[in-house]
């Protein structure tokens, strides 16, 4: 059994998330491995089979709209066919347990609502969503995409693409006020699932432990941040967040 996965040391953090005013969550494509969707920077991940620069960024969308299209098209009939798992739930029922708990994530999957997480702040969007690259008008109804059919908007006549951050572009204002601003507000911030080598997602644990914050990582392998955390747990989240919960449950009863 993993040390940090000790029942004292679960009752521990347990203690300390009944104490908090407020927790936060970051995570990452980490937390869907288990559901079977690659991460972007593992030996199998996406990353490894294409190049960000030919796929997810504006100027791929612009020279080859169809084959960014496809590429998404392939990774939501992947999202598709898969399940939250049990790391995913274990996060929807901390934020029924917590008065103030917020969860933001890096993955564009919607693993996290399918879970039943309700306040989830999307930095990198959201893939099953789509939006006008010209006008920004959100497209929320399901959209065929056929070969050489681009979808227009309705709106303007600008290309339709799929609602998630590329390489480049800025992230949404909205989502990285609020964000930092609840990070900043942190009693105690978990790191789940995630290499924190992308900014600016990856400054929100440091923002969170500079201002005070108990900071505990998720992550069966050490990343910049483990240095930085108070606690460190090397376990997959689907066995770690569900062992936290059920400390969180037992903290609640006494
Ligand atoms: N539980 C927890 N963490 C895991 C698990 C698991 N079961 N399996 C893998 N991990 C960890 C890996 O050790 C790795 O550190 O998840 C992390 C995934 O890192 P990345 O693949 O870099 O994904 P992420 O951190 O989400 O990337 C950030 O980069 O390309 C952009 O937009 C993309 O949102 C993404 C961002």
């Amino acid at each position: 059994m993993n040390d940090s996965l000790s029942r004292e040391t679960l009752d521990e953090l347990a203690q300390k998330l009944v104490q908090a005013d407020r927790v936060g969550v970051l995570t990452g494509a980490g937390v869907s491995r288990e559901s079977g969707v690659p991460t972007f920077r593992e030996a199998d991940g996406l990353w490894n089979r294409f190049r960000p620069e030919e796929l997810a960024n504006v100027n791929a969308f612009i020279s080859n709209p169809e084959r960014v299209w496809e590429w998404y098209q392939w990774r939501r009939d992947l999202i598709g066919k898969v399940e939250p798992n049990p790391g995913h739930y274990a996060l929807a029922e901390m934020e029924q347990l917590l008065e103030q708990f917020t969860l933001v994530t890096q993955n564009v999957d919607n693993l996290h609502r399918h879970a039943g997480s309700d306040r989830v702040i999307e930095l990198h969007g959201n893939i099953m969503r789509n939006k006008c690259h010209n006008c920004g008008v959100i497209v929320e109804t399901e959209i065929e995409f056929a070969e050489g059919e681009l979808p227009k908007c309705e709106a303007c006549g600008g290309m339709i693409r799929p609602d998630v951050v590329w390489f480049g572009e800025m992230l949404p204002a909205d989502a990285i006020e609020q964000a930092w601003n609840e990070a900043r507000q942190c009693d105690v911030f978990f790191s789940v699932g995630t290499s924190a080598i992308v900014y600016p997602a990856a400054q929100l644990p440091f923002e969170a432990k500079a201002a005070g914050a108990y900071l505990v990582e998720v992550n069966p392998q050490k990343t910049d941040l483990t240095r930085l955390a108070d606690l460190y747990i090397g376990t997959p989240s689907g066995e770690a967040m569900p062992k936290v919960v059920d400390a969180l449950k037992r903290a609640l009863e006494k």
